[in-house]
């Protein structure tokens, strides 16, 4: 296996390494040590069945089950442990432009880090690309530790006492989406999350932040509002950003608890673009592993 950096701290790619087969011990080792320097890994090249990336999602913790499982009626394209992120319907057709689907999806067009919404988000990320457009769709970065880094000292000591509040209700509503069932509405209520985080395997601290963050405990709606767009609009220039042009068969690996990411536009009405995700469940709440106390929802 060899590691190849494409920035000093932030992507790297992971290349000689056929990831269809198990792990070795000292391989599994290697790529930890890399996803916790870098956030994004690139792996090239990887020719997985749906099992095979499911299992090698496994070697970094238990496995999500896609928001989508929270409606009982949802028909859902692939497995229940595969985020489905491509622009296909159930039976494989590209989606219809007014399309549920496809609304809901437009909000992976904004800035976000993956299941912040939940009480426990997301660790890491694999996505894997079955089929790519042949212009656009490429995945943008944010390396979080550096924007962190770059902030003024008494903004990062104020920063570190607060709460943010963050639901999928409020990335959707952002752009206008609001079609949710009650079964929804009651699944997946707002959750209360640190804005910044100490990251557990390189011990640097990160700013966290989201489309799905909608309020600051302690503070009106708008000036929460107003810190939080302020912080995404430091974190998101463009000397913090990787991005990604997909090839086929990659399969990224990012580490959302130290990154944002979003997708860019393509002629989505027009290409099929087959992108599935695994994600692996982080170890404690994030207020829990800060210390912080988590207040009741506002
Ligand atoms: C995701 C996501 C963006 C993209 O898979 O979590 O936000 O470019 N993807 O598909
Ligand atoms: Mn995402």
């Amino acid at each position: 296996m060899t590691v190849y950096p494409v920035t000093e701290n932030f992507a790297a790619e992971i290349g000689d390494v056929d990831l269809s087969k198990p792990l070795s011990d000292a391989d599994r080792t290697e790529i930890e040590t890399a996803f916790n320097h870098y956030s994004v890994l690139v792996f090239p090249d990887q020719h997985l069945s749906t099992d095979q990336h499911l299992d090698f999602a496994r070697n970094f913790g238990p496995l999500e089950t896609t928001i989508h499982a929270a409606r009982s009626d949802a028909k859902l394209r692939v497995r229940a442990e595969i985020a489905d992120v491509s622009n296909l319907s159930q039976d494989d057709q590209i989606w219809g432009k007014e399309s549920r689907k496809r609304m809901f999806e437009m909000g992976n067009r904004m800035w976000h880090t993956d299941s912040s919404f939940r009480r426990l988000p997301a660790k890491a990320s694999l996505l894997y690309g079955r089929s790519i457009p042949p212009v656009g769709g490429q995945t943008e970065f944010a390396d979080m530790r550096a924007a962190y880094d770059a902030l003024p000292a008494d903004m990062k000591l104020r920063l570190r006492a607060l709460v943010a509040e963050h639901a999928i209700m409020y990335s959707r509503k952002k752009l206008g989406f609001t079609d949710f069932s009650d079964e929804e509405n009651q699944t997946l209520p707002p959750v209360p999350q640190a804005l910044v985080r100490k990251h557990a395997g390189s011990g640097r601290i990160g700013l966290y932040l989201a489309s799905h963050a909608g309020r600051i405990f302690g503070m009106t709606e708008e000036e929460g509002k107003a810190l939080l767009q302020q912080l995404i609009d430091h974190a998101t220039q463009r000397q913090f950003i990787y991005t990604h042009r997909w090839r086929l068969h990659d399969l990224v690996m990012w580490d959302n608890r130290c990154t944002m990411h979003r997708g860019k536009g393509y002629d989505d009405l027009r290409w099929p673009r087959d992108m599935q995700r695994a994600t692996v469940s982080d170890v404690a709440p994030t207020c829990e592993q800060e210390g912080l106390a988590a207040p009741a929802a506002a």
